[in-house]
Order: C-alpha cells, then structure tokens, then sequence
C-alpha cells in the first residue's frame, strides 16, 4: 500500500490562522502541497500567512459550528485530498466546576459537533480522491482525563472516539483516518502552562510522518510520548498520573 504523501496534494485546515492549525499550512506549502484551504472564522486573521504563500492558499471563512458556513464550503471546494480537524477551544473548568455543563457545551460544540459536521460535509470529496486523509486533532487529555481541563479532556475523547469510528467505517476506502494526541505545545492555548513546550511545527512535523508511515496515532512531543506509555502498561496509571497534576 502507498500511503499518504502530502506532495501535489489539496489540503483544508481548520483554525488555521495561528498556532497549530497555522503551522500546519506552513508545512504543507513547505512540502509540497499543491493548494492549501485556509479555514478561519476571520478572514482577516489570515492576511500574514496568505502574504508568504499567495499562489497555492486560498482563503476560506469557517466557524466550524456555523452550518451555513460548512454549506457554502462545499460549493466553493472542487477538490480535496486531506482534511486536518484542528480548530479547537479549551477553558480549563473542572468536572465538578458550578459552570462545567454550559463550558462542557460549548467545548463539545467547538472540538466534536464542529469537525463531526466538517467531516460529513466533505467527505463525498474526500471519496473521489485516489489517496486521501482526515487528520483529526484530539490531545493526550482525550486518551485520559487531566482534570484541570475536565469538560475539554471530554470532548476530546469524543474526537478520539469518532477518530475510531471514522477508520473503522472507512476502512475500504482509500481515506487514512489519524488521530492526534499532543500535550502542551507553545500556543496561545497552552499560554498559561509553564513546561517544556514543543513549537506546533513539530506536531505537524510528525502528523505527516505518521501520515506516510501508515501509522494511525500520532504522539507528537515527549510528554504526550510519555504519557501514552503509562496509558499502555494500565490505563489507571495514567488517570493517576493527571490526578496527581491537580
Ligand atoms: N496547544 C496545546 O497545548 C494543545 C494540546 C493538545 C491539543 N491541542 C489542540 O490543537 C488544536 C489547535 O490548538 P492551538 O494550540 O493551535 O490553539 P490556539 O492557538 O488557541 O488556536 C485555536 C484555533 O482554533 C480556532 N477556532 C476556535 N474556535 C473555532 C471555531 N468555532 N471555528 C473555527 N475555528 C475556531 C481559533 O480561531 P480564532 O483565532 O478565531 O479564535 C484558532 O485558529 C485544538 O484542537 C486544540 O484543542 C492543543
């Protein structure tokens, strides 16, 4: 089997206007991508990055929850050949948290209902492609939950989940399905998080190797590394591990 080279390809990339999501686009131009949907929810946003490389990106407004948004994608896209389900928020709000089910809300409206729908909408394209992949980004709280980030931890299990889903169900159609698992990388969303942190690069970097080795999870940074290999000797260990984090 040949799997997925990003050369001479057509890629869509959610939330693309800064930290992973822009890094992803940056990459992909950089490896050879023939044409590069930047999705933002503010056109705007993307001016800095279109500036670098003008012939092969192409501005998209996306909100990822707005269904009129995802209709008039479709009708603009001819082509496409990865998808990267990146957009995300994250409110750190505890399960126990007096506001945990509206924060639980909007989280699972952002980071599952958001790409849930994106996928559907463009899968039809993704089938016509000869080598295809969707590229979903979870986190490492998706594989357990780190309570600091319950509500989030929990609508990233539920990318996870749907990752799942989406390879099982595919599995006789030439679309790859990756789930992505990084800890804290050096983006706004990880601001306040005083570690090592790795630049969102490298979480692309890695999405792309997996990507052409044919594997399906991608643990992109040490941490995320780490943890997974506490998750493979027990599951526990690691609840344990983020419990004790609090
Ligand atoms: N950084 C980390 O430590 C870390 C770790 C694990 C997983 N992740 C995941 O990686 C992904 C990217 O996060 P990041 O670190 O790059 O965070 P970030 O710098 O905060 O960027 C988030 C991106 O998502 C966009 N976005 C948010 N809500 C959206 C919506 N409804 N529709 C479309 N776009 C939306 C933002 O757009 P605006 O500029 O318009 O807000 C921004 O472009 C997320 O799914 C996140 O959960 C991050």
């Amino acid at each position: 089997m040949n799997y997925f080279d990003v050369k001479d390809k057509v890629a869509l990339v959610t939330g693309s206007n800064r930290g992973i999501g822009e890094a992803f686009v940056k990459v992909l131009a950089n490896s050879g991508a023939k044409k590069i949907y930047a999705a933002a929810r503010d056109l705007d946003n993307l001016k800095p990055l279109i500036a670098q490389y003008p012939d092969i990106i192409e501005a998209v407004l996306l909100d990822v929850t707005n269904t009129e948004h995802v209709q008039a994608l479709c009708k603009q896209i001819g082509q496409l050949d990865l998808l990267i389900n990146n957009a995300g928020i994250a409110n750190a709000c505890h399960s126990t948290a007096e506001n945990a089910l509206e924060i639980a809300k909007t989280e699972m409206e952002t980071n599952f209902f958001g790409p849930l729908q994106v996928t559907l909408a463009l899968l039809p394209l993704l089938k016509q492609s000869k080598q295809a992949a969707i590229v979903n980004i979870s986190s490492i709280a998706g594989i357990s939950n780190f309570p600091a980030l319950g509500t989030y931890s929990a609508s990233k299990a539920a990318v996870h989940s749907f990752t799942q889903g989406l390879r099982a169900e595919l599995v006789n159609e030439a679309i790859q399905v990756v789930g992505v698992y990084p800890g804290p990388i050096d983006t706004r969303m990880a601001e306040g998080m005083e570690m090592d942190k790795p630049k969102p690069e490298q979480v692309a970097r890695k999405t792309f190797e997996a990507l052409a080795e044919g594997r399906v999870d991608v643990l992109p940074d040490d941490f995320s590394e780490q943890m997974y290999a506490a998750y493979l000797q027990h599951p526990h260990q690691l609840e344990k591990a983020f419990a004790e984090m609090m």
